[in-house]
C-alpha cells in the first residue's frame, strides 16, 4: 500500500482524530522534559498538542508519508525542540532511544503489529513507555458494509476483484499478547466507541475520500471516478436509519519497555 497521504485535504478533515488524540494525551502522564516519539504524526496537529505538555522536552515526529512530514515541518518551523524523520515505521531505528512512543490514528494502518511493536521496542529507552491509540475490532463496520455494497456496483467492481483491504483493527487481548510477545510489561489494551456524526453527504465524501477510503480510491482510475466511489459511499450511509454518522472503535494502548531486557536479564543471572 502506498505510504502517500493528501496532507492539505487531512490538515482541514481531521477533526475527530485531533480530538480524539488530545483527549487520549490526558491519559499519559509526562513530567514535562522527556524526549517523545510521535510515530504517524501526519501533519502535526495531535504533535502541537503534545508539545504544550513538553515545555523542556524534544519530540522527533515520524512518518511514512513525505507530504505529511513537509506539512509537519512547515508547521514546526523555527520550533528546535522538534525534529522530523520520514521512514515507515516498519523500518524504523532512532539515533537516540526515546522516553515515550506517543501514537494516534496510525496503527491500523499498519497490520503486521508484531513487526511494528519490535521496531518500537528497539526505539524505547529502558523503563521508556508506549502510549497509542488506534482504530480498534469493530471499527467502523457500518462504513465497511456501506463501502461493500458500493464496491459490488457495476461501475466499480472490475476494479476491486481480488482486492483485499490490508487495515488491522486489533482487539484488546490479542493486543495484549502481541505486546507481551514484542518484549513489554504492564501491557493494557481497551477498545472504547467513539461514533461520529458528519454534518452532511458532502463533508462526509471528502473525509471518506481522504482518509477511511485513502487505499480504496487508489485502484481506481483518476477522477471522476474516485470522487464518484467516495460520494456513492456517503449516499449509501445517508440511506439507512439513523443519524449521519461513522461508528468508530478506538483501540488504546499502554505498555512498558522492562529496564532490564529478558537478554540482559539472564547475562545477570
Ligand atoms: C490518520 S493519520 C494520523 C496522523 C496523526 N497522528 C493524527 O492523529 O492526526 C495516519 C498517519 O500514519 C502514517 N502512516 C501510516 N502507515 C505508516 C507507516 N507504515 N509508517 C509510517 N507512517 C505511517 C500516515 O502517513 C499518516 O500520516
Amino acid at each position: 500500500m502506498s505510504l502517500e497521504w493528501n496532507a492539505v485535504f487531512y490538515e482541514r478533515l481531521a477533526d475527530p482524530m485531533t480530538r480524539w488524540g488530545e483527549a487520549f494525551l490526558d491519559r499519559v502522564e509526562l513530567r514535562g522534559d522527556e524526549y517523545v516519539l510521535d510515530a504517524g504524526c501526519g501533519t502535526g496537529r495531535v504533535t502541537e498538542k503534545l508539545l504544550e505538555r513538553l515545555p523542556n522536552g524534544r519530540v522527533l515526529a515520524v512518518d511514512g508519508s513525505g507530504a505529511m512530514v513537509e506539512a509537519a515541518r512547515e508547521r514546526f518551523a523555527g520550533d528546535d525542540r522538534v525534529s522530523f524523520l520520514r521512514r515507515d515505521l516498519l523500518e524504523l531505528r532512532v539515533a537516540e532511544p526515546v522516553d515515550l512512543i506517543f501514537s494516534t490514528a496510525t496503527f491500523h494502518w499498519i497490520p503486521a503489529h508484531d513487526r511494528l511493536f519490535a521496531r518500537l521496542f528497539d526505539a524505547l529507552k529502558p523503563g521508556g513507555r508506549l502510549a497509542a491509540q488506534c482504530g480498534g475490532e469493530g471499527n467502523i463496520s457500518r462504513v465497511d458494509e456501506a463501502t461493500r455494497r458500493v464496491m459490488e456496483q457495476e461501475r466499480f467492481a472490475p476494479y476491486f476483484e481480488g482486492w483485499t483491504d490490508e487495515k488491522l483493527y486489533a482487539g484488546a487481548e490479542d493486543t495484549e499478547r502481541r505486546l507481551v510477545e514484542a518484549g513489554f510489561e504492564g501491557a493494557g489494551a481497551w477498545l472504547q466507541p467513539e461514533p461520529t456524526p458528519f454534518a452532511g453527504v458532502e463533508h462526509l465524501a471528502d473525509y471518506l475520500r481522504t482518509i477511511i477510503l485513502r487505499s480504496h480510491v487508489l485502484v481506481l482510475p483518476e477522477e471522476p471516478d474516485r470522487d464518484a466511489f467516495a460520494r456513492a459511499v456517503a449516499l449509501e450511509m445517508d440511506g439507512r436509519d439513523g443519524p449521519l454518522l461513522a461508528d468508530y472503535v478506538r483501540i488504546n494502548l499502554l505498555a512498558r519497555k522492562p529496564v532490564q531486557t529478558a537478554s540482559q536479564q539472564m547475562i545477570n543471572t
